[in-house]
């Protein structure tokens, strides 16, 4: 594929049932844009970055992902929240689009802190030649730090401690964190997280970056969506889609539904929560971020959405071309029997909208060109775009998150006793 033919399949979105906007809302919206990038607000590092040169740092971590392709059966990526949904998404989407034979298994670790699920990973990593992919922002979190200290342990019994220390790999803060200490001082391979750049916004700095690459993911094709993403036409449609968000909180909605027909897209829609949920969801205010998979949740849930309680509108991922099908063979139902089971799933989606529409749901649709590197940086620039001008037309700071806090005290404090 030329890189031009690649350039003309761009992120569309259409509107149902929603609300109007205001004349004069794009120039609010490239006023607040003119913010983001401007330098001066916090945490809006990931505005800019597309269009940072960083291709001493790629080139890092092309080669690091390199070696851990040529050592490694096994790769472990560890961390949580915004230093792993981000990662496990693009891992799903882009293994669908350009399955991996030849690159390492990916497991993940210290997204949560079940001593079970654990074990058994550290079970089924036995014999296998295994590398670790350590990410942590502030270096200090519970999750990733139990399970890097027991996967590391059995490195370090492997290999012993210098080699085990050369199929280390951390992510993190440039200078604070104990996760940096001891990266330096243990000679890790490590790679930043810009500190103007949190966490749930972080996927094209190395947290999503090494991953990628490692899954043998075009990384490049990657940013140059993102780059995309950035420039004023699709900048106008994440302003229209977040104008669009905030008309329908006005209008009294309170919950959003995510939804995607394709089972790739669930760890994409599992991002979408965080960061939507802890972007906006502070001062009494925001949508309560949901997710669905369909068609399975149409058998679960569908029947709460096109007759239960109306708090919710819907933002539909519709992903135009599938990497691949298969035909319903003759034996299948008379109706199914020859069709290809990517038409039967799109009139599900075209019948569950119109069925929706019937009952005055609104829907965002989101047309995805396909499932491909340069579609999935489309996504993520567009997504946070979409998210921190919604955040800023609530008047919310889209960018912090106090109440994460709460939780961790409390664990803390038990964990004292
Ligand atoms: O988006 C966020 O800030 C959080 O979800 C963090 O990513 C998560 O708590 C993990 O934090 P850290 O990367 O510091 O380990």
């Amino acid at each position: 594929m030329t890189k031009n033919h690649e350039e003309r399949k761009i992120l569309k979105a259409g509107f149902l049932g929603c609300p109007g906007l205001q004349a004069d809302i794009q120039e609010k919206l490239s006023g607040l844009y003119d913010g983001l990038v401007s330098g001066k607000e916090a945490f809006t590092g990931w505005a800019t970055l597309p269009g940072r040169d960083n291709s001493g740092e790629l080139s890092r971590i092309l080669s690091a992902a390199s070696k851990i392709r040529k050592d490694s059966e096994a790769l472990v990526i560890i961390g949580i929240g915004g230093s792993y949904l981000g990662a496990r998404a693009a891992l799903e989407m882009l293994n669908t689009w350009k399955p991996d034979p030849d690159g390492p298994e990916i497991f993940y670790a210290g997204q949560n802190i079940s001593g079970t699920y654990h074990a058994d990973l550290r079970q089924q990593l036995r014999g296998k030649d295994v590398s670790l992919c350590v990410v942590s922002k502030s270096g200090t979190t519970t999750e990733p730090n139990i399970a890097f200290a027991v996967l590391k342990d059995m490195l370090i019994e492997k290999y012993g401690k210098a080699k085990a220390a050369e199929r280390i790999y951390a992510i993190t803060d440039p200078t604070a964190g104990s996760l940096r200490a001891e990266a330096d001082a243990e000679g890790y391979e490590s790679f930043v997280i810009p500190p103007d750049i949190g966490g749930r916004y972080s996927v094209l700095t190395p947290v999503g970056l090494l991953p990628m690459a490692a899954a043998g993911a075009d990384v490049e094709s990657v940013l140059a969506g993102a780059v995309r993403a950035a420039e004023p036409d699709l900048r106008a449609v994440a302003g229209s889609v977040a104008a669009t968000r905030k008309a329908l909180i006005d209008s009294g909605k309170t919950v959003e539904v995510f939804e995607q027909y394709e089972p790739s897209l669930f760890y994409f829609t599992e991002w979408m929560k965080q960061l939507f949920g802890e972007s906006e969801g502070k001062d009494g205010k925001g949508l309560f971020p949901a997710a669905v998979s369909f068609s399975t949740d149409l058998h679960s849930l569908g029947q709460f959405l096109q007759e239960g309680n109306q708090i919710f509108f819907e933002t539909l991922l519709d992903v135009k071309e599938l990497p691949r099908d298969l035909t319903a063979p003759q034996s299948a139902d008379p109706l199914l029997a020859g069709k290809s089971m990517n038409e039967v799933n799109r009139a599900a989606l075209e019948g569950v909208i119109a069925a929706h529409r019937a009952a005055d749901i609104p829907l965002i649709r989101i047309e995805i060109p396909d499932l491909s590197p340069y579609s999935f940086g489309q996504m993520v620039y567009f997504f946070q775009l979409v998210c921190a001008l919604t955040g800023k037309l609530m008047g919310v700071d889209p960018f912090n998150q106090p109440g994460v806090e709460q939780y961790k005290k409390e664990m803390k404090r038990l964990l004292r006793v």
